[in-house]
């Protein structure tokens, strides 16, 4: 057999998709699954971005521009105008949804050995991302008992060596929820600036923000950083358009953009026909966005007052994106989000949840935590509580 490169056998698995065989398997024998571990929004897409893609009279579809077409862009850059950060169609490479985005900005700050700071617990994806890219993830642990807040920015300098490239964060954050501040954003550029590394920050949850005091800040709106700052966005949240593979990567750095556009080129083009259905979205009504947040923070709601009232389970409050860390009274959460696909029913039907150690990379974190992506209409999560009660019932008997 011909051997395959370390690389490739190392990379991580995915802890959202590691059930999933089970999860088939339970479905295959009638069981109904509801899928909280997964973050595939179920909320209609703006008309327009589907209608436009049925009514289309194209005979062939081209390749778009490497950068994605300046129209996209430009309605790109009036929707962040209308999110007060000022950029223009240049500083923006459009990309197969933001995960080409972080994958090219790794492969464009970072060479093999190069280091970046993440706050723990943190997108699983990232640890795949800085693996192919043969990027080193230095881990700083943020607690589940301070709501997963930014850790005292002195154990993050402390992380600094030669080799950090960047910091590199999720606002709001997939898994935790946790909203960062202005001041924050600030305290971290500055010591992107003091030494002279990037601040990475993936926005895609931007609109959801559950908090009645605070309103996002975005990376882009701290001036100084205009060197240092790149920003990660797609479509696929914001406008339920996962399918769509729409995303990109935003900096006023030009030498950034200009490497980017290298990568750009060799794929040579973002999807031609998810691009109209993108643009569409992005010009629609922004009274849908508020419609989408106002559903998930409903969701939210009703999720979070069912869990606290199951003995045992400590819930995290999310001030934003839809998903939240749950503390459960088992000893490995993983061991039992398997036993509750491979063992367990209640009338039929059963949960599917993402153990949370997955979303750590320190070894030995989150072992008692799931996630829960509020991606189900409020019924259905209330009927996922009730299971979640009975089966913890059920594993501690
Ligand atoms: C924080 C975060 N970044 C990026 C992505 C990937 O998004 P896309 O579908 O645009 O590639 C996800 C998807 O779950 C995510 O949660």
């Amino acid at each position: 057999m011909p051997v395959l490169s370390n690389k490739g056998r190392n990379l991580p698995e995915s802890p959202i998709r590691k059930l999933s065989s089970f999860a088939a398997e339970a479905e295959s024998k009638g069981i109904y699954v509801f899928h909280l571990n997964i973050g595939q929004p179920d909320i209609a897409s703006p008309q327009g971005s589907i209608d436009v893609v049925r009514k289309s009279k194209l005979k062939l579809l081209p390749y778009e521009s490497s950068e994605g077409s300046l129209s996209f862009r430009k309605s790109l850059c009036a929707y962040y105008k209308r999110n007060e950060i000022d950029v223009l169609p240049k500083d923006i490479i459009v990309t197969t949804g933001a995960s080409e985005a972080v994958a090219f900005t790794l492969n464009c700050i970072c060479d093999a050995g190069d280091e970046i700071i993440i706050p723990e617990p943190f997108y699983a994806n990232y640890n795949g991302f800085a693996a192919a890219s043969s990027v080193k993830v230095e881990p700083v642990i943020s607690l589940f008992d301070d709501q997963f807040c930014l850790p005292p920015i002195s154990t993050i300098e402390e992380k600094v060596t030669l080799k950090t490239k960047a910091i590199l964060i999720c606002n709001p954050s997939n898994p935790t929820g946790y909203l960062y501040s202005q001041e924050e954003i600030e305290l971290l550029g500055d010591l992107a600036l003091k030494y002279n590394i990037f601040l990475i920050v993936d926005e895609v949850y931007r609109e959801f923000i559950h908090d009645e005091v605070n309103k996002h800040y975005s990376v882009l709106q701290y001036e100084k950083l205009k060197d240092h700052a790149v920003m990660i966005d797609s479509v696929s949240k914001r406008y339920s358009l996962c399918g769509a593979r729409v995303g990109c990567m935003v900096s006023k750095n030009k030498n950034l953009i200009a490497t980017a556009l290298k990568f750009a080129h060799l794929r040579l083009s973002p999807a031609t026909l998810a691009l109209m259905a993108s643009e569409a979205a992005i010009n629609s009504d922004p009274e849908y966005l508020i419609q989408v947040k106002n559903e998930y923070s409903a969701r939210k709601k009703t999720l979070i007052e069912a869990l606290e009232k199951i003995d045992g389970v400590r819930v995290s409050n999310p001030k934003g994106a839809f998903y939240c860390i749950v503390e459960l009274p088992v000893e490995d959460a993983e061991e039992f989000s398997k036993w509750l696909l491979t063992d367990f029913t209640y009338q039929n039907e059963t949960i599917m949840l993402a153990p949370a150690a997955g979303f750590y990379s320190t070894s030995g974190y989150g072992k008692k935590q799931i996630r829960i992506g509020f991606v189900l209409n409020q019924q259905k999560l209330l009927r996922s509580a009730t299971i979640l009660e009975k089966a913890l019932k059920a594993y501690s008997n």
